[in-house]
């Protein structure tokens, strides 16, 4: 057993660097890992940063001056999704391990340089996929492993952001395709690494339509950001971004260095990016997925079906017409986000229904904090116990990270093109019929 606590860097010191990967890290895992190095382009941002985790390691603008410095054995990548090939290539060619935030990339390109230094290098990669290991999202793989509803043979999987999350996207860089890839990369890439895992092969083929109907050119009343705008009082999705400190020390404080705006209006004409998304995915088993996701819902929830040759399996969470919803649709993302609970110990159903007998209710114990729980269990994996075996294999690599990806630059291209866009096409990674 090494005594050496593992040395850190982060780059990208914004909200979710800040916090999952830092401020929590520092609290909870302080006996066996250290901060080296903190690297962001935003040196305001970088003291808060810095304040904010409990560090005191030195910050750098400069990613190759703090790899050469810091010698780290793990780099966490948190930038904009456009730039993570930049620093995941970079750290596994000096020799480092590194762990991306989803989505791994934004376009089929990047991903081929990724697999192309992967194979080069001796070092690991994770993605951070949080979702697969909320208690939920693994009872279905349990039960669909089990073989509860026979083969798989077609699954339906609607997403619904509400009017507070999912426009939230179309306020910042998300908004643009060359900066997040689109919500069908940059969101659903979660969804289809579910798909994937649930589905336990690799997408073949994929077809999708898509377009941009409520955000973007398509408001009527339209300003600078809200902070500055002269209609807000007449607009529906006004958000004061003065009421919530971190905000403003994070972004607001920080906006004279580099212009990140995170208040943007979300009707501003640059936007290029899909609010209303649905594919079909073929996969090499031949399983058939009919998927959507929606931006503009009044509540946030989603809704999973597995039709097998014995039987289908139901699951859905936060769908308000079939539970008593408390929470206020507004907080619901903050609350995903916040990484400890008030809601008081629940369940949620899982329904089996067998061909030829009634339906079974699985119940799950479920918390709605660290995106259901999945958060803290990624990391405990990550950092405590990486060599525990874990029978639903949650733990994410690369492969895991390029499939996701490339179904949704799949969806994009196929949305340009009209066509039906083979995945095989696109890297020289094989889809596979069996995963694990
Ligand atoms: N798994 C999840 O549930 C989850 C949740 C939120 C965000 N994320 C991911 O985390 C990443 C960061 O998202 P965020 O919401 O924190 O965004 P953010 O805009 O708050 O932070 C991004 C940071 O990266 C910095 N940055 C941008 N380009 C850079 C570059 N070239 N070099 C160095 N720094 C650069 C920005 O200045 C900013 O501080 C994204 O990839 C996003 O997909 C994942």
């Amino acid at each position: 057993m090494n005594d050496r606590k593992l040395k850190i860097v982060l780059v990208g010191t914004g909200i979710r660097g800040t916090s999952f990967w830092g401020k929590r890290l520092v609290e909870q895992y302080s006996d066996i890992l250290e901060f080296v190095g903190l690297c962001d382009i935003n040196p305001g941002r970088l003291d808060y940063a810095k304040k904010y985790m409990g560090v005191s390691c030195p910050t750098f603008v400069d990613f190759d001056k703090m790899v050469q410095s810091s010698k780290p054995d793990l780099i966490i990548v948190t930038t904009k999704d456009s730039t993570h090939h930049e620093f995941i290539i970079k750290g596994l060619n000096k020799g480092c391990d590194v762990l991306t935030e989803k989505p791994l990339t934004t376009d089929e390109i990047k991903c081929q340089a990724i697999i192309n230094a992967e194979r080069k290098s001796n070092k690991n990669l994770i993605v951070g996929f949080n979702y697969r290991w909320s208690p939920y999202n693994t009872k279905i793989k349990e039960l669909l492993a089990k073989g509860n509803i026979g083969r798989v043979t077609s699954v339906d999987f609607h997403w619904y952001l509400n009017t507070y999350h999912g426009a939230s996207y179309f306020r910042r860089w998300h908004g643009l395709k060359e900066s997040g890839g689109t919500l069908w990369v940059h969101k659903a890439t979660h969804h289809f690494d579910l798909l994937n895992w649930w589905i336990d092969s690799d997408p073949e083929q994929v077809f999708a339509y898509g377009d941009l109907e409520k955000y973007g050119e398509n408001g009527v009343l339209r300003g600078e950001n809200c902070r500055t705008c002269d209609v807000k009082s007449e607009c529906e999705f006004y958000w004061d971004i003065t009421k919530d400190k971190r905000a403003m020390d994070l972004y607001v404080k920080n906006e004279s260095y580099d212009g990140y705006i995170r208040d943007n209006c979300l009707f501003r004409k640059e936007i290029d990016i899909y609010d209303k998304m649905s594919a079909q995915v073929k996969y090499k088993n031949n399983v058939v997925l009919n998927y959507s996701l929606t931006t503009y819902s009044p509540f946030e929830g989603w809704r999973v079906a597995f039709n097998g040759t014995e039987g289908r399996l139901e699951a859905r969470l936060d769908i308000p017409y079939e539970e008593h919803i408390s929470i206020n649709q507004a907080e619901m993302h903050a609350n995903e986000m916040n990484q400890t609970s008030n809601e008081e110990n629940k369940y949620e159903p899982i329904f089996v229904h067998k061909l030829w007998n009634d339906f079974e209710v699985v119940k799950v114990p479920f918390s709605r904090a660290g995106h259901g729980g999945g958060d803290a269990a990624l990391h405990h994996k990550i950092f405590k116990n990486p060599d525990e075996n874990d029978p639903y294999g949650r733990a994410a690599g690369i492969r895991d990270g390029v499939m996701s990806n490339l179904i949704g630059i799949a969806a994009r291209k196929s949305i340009e093109t009209g066509e039906i866009i083979k995945i095989a096409d696109l890297t020289d990674l094989e889809p596979i019929k069996k995963r694990s």
